[in-house]
């Protein structure tokens, strides 16, 4: 197979790239480190996060904000080094690419970021929705279900959307996800403790002692304080769980705002298959009872769920019904 067919999941952390036939051949922080004036790119992904970590005359851009969209240059740049690394630098054999979109990424964006990723060295570039991507990488069968709901918890966003027969019935997106729960957990302790978190600590006690439900065990972990700290902070798995429960009570909340669009005539369907959770977010412990809870219907995490949107996006391509019209570019 002379002509690659490859899938990329560019999101807020993380950027997965899914190869027919191989799988995910990569995932990387979606980070550029580029020189103090932001002129020259230094490093791309693993190796611009090594770098900026070594400090020094750097500057860091990621390609997807949460708050302020997509900067269309850096992901142009991003896209380029990434199909670069999968096709190599002579460009003979140029791949085909489909990228995941929100859905509120409106049609002028659309046609930026095509046009972006002709420019990076595709032969044709596809968009494809990010949920209907998840649902596709969760293997919901996306063409014939009678009506699901898929949630993918990024890191900076929570992507909904109520599929049935190969359509979007209604989409739901906001930018709560797992960024906003390290930010929850940070200003809790500060509350609390009058202490600021190490770079990073947020993070991994959610990682490692976070719940959605309150658990039976008393775990506690020891992290780094911030600055002019001089000891580690015990922090409970209880505090941890208290802390995030406004963040995902909005997620809830968007999900229940979901379940009220679906058309009548799918809501018994969409009450019997549920909602299926893909990204990084949806391995937090307890997740799945705590929305099942909310929003009165099953709800199960996909198998490997971080990896769903990359691979949905890579196996669209021998399925491109699944696209919305006009959402592709050929040269
Ligand atoms: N075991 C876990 N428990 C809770 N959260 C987790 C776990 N593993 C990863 N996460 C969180 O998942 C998020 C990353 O998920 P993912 O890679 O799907 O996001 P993304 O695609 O980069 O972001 P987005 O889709 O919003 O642009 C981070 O916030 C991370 O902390
Ligand atoms: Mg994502």
């Amino acid at each position: 197979m002379l002509t690659k067919k490859i899938g990329i999941d560019l999101g807020t952390s993380t950027v997965l790239v899914y190869v027919k036939g191989e799988g995910v051949v990569l995932n990387e922080p979606a980070l550029m480190a580029t020189d103090e004036k932001g002129a020259r790119v230094l490093a791309v992904g693993r190796a611009a996060s090594e770098l900026l970590g070594r400090g020094g005359k750097t500057r860091a851009i990621r390609p997807v904000l949460a708050g302020d969209g997509v900067d269309y240059n850096a992901a142009g740049v991003m896209l380029q080094h990434l199909i670069g690394r999968i096709v190599g630098r002579q460009r003979i054999f140029r791949p085909d690419v489909m990228l995941s979109v929100a859905p509120m990424v409106t049609g002028v964006e659309r046609r930026t970021v095509l046009e972006a990723t002709m420019q990076a060295g595709a032969k044709t570039a596809y968009l494809i929705d990010k949920p209907m991507a998840a649902a596709i990488g969760a293997r919901v069968s996306v063409a014939t279900t009678d009506g699901i709901l898929v949630v993918n918890l990024g890191a900076g966003s929570t992507d909904l959307a109520a599929i049935a027969h190969g359509e979007m019935l209604a989409i739901d997106s906001i930018r709560i996800g797992g960024d906003a729960l390290d930010r929850a957990i940070e200003a809790a302790l500060d509350r609390r403790h009058r202490q600021t978190l190490g770079p990073g600590e947020a993070e991994r006690l959610k990682l490692e002692i976070g719940s959605a439900t309150p658990s039976a065990a008393a775990t506690w972990l020891d992290v780094a304080a911030g600055e002019g700290a001089t000891h580690p902070l015990r922090v409970t798995a209880a505090e941890v769980q208290q802390a995030i429960q406004e963040p995902l009570a909005t997620i809830a909340a968007s999900l229940q705002r979901l379940l009220a669009q679906v058309p009548d005539a799918r809501r018994a369907a969409v009450q019997r298959n549920g909602a299926v959770l893909t990204g990084g977010g949806a391995q937090l412990r307890g997740i799945a009872e705590y929305l099942a809870a909310r929003a009165g219907i099953p709800v199960r995490v996909a198998r490997d769920p971080q990896s769903c949107v990359a691979v949905g996006t890579g196996m669209a391509l021998d399925n491109l019904q699944v696209i919305r019209r006009g959402q592709h570019y050929i040269t």
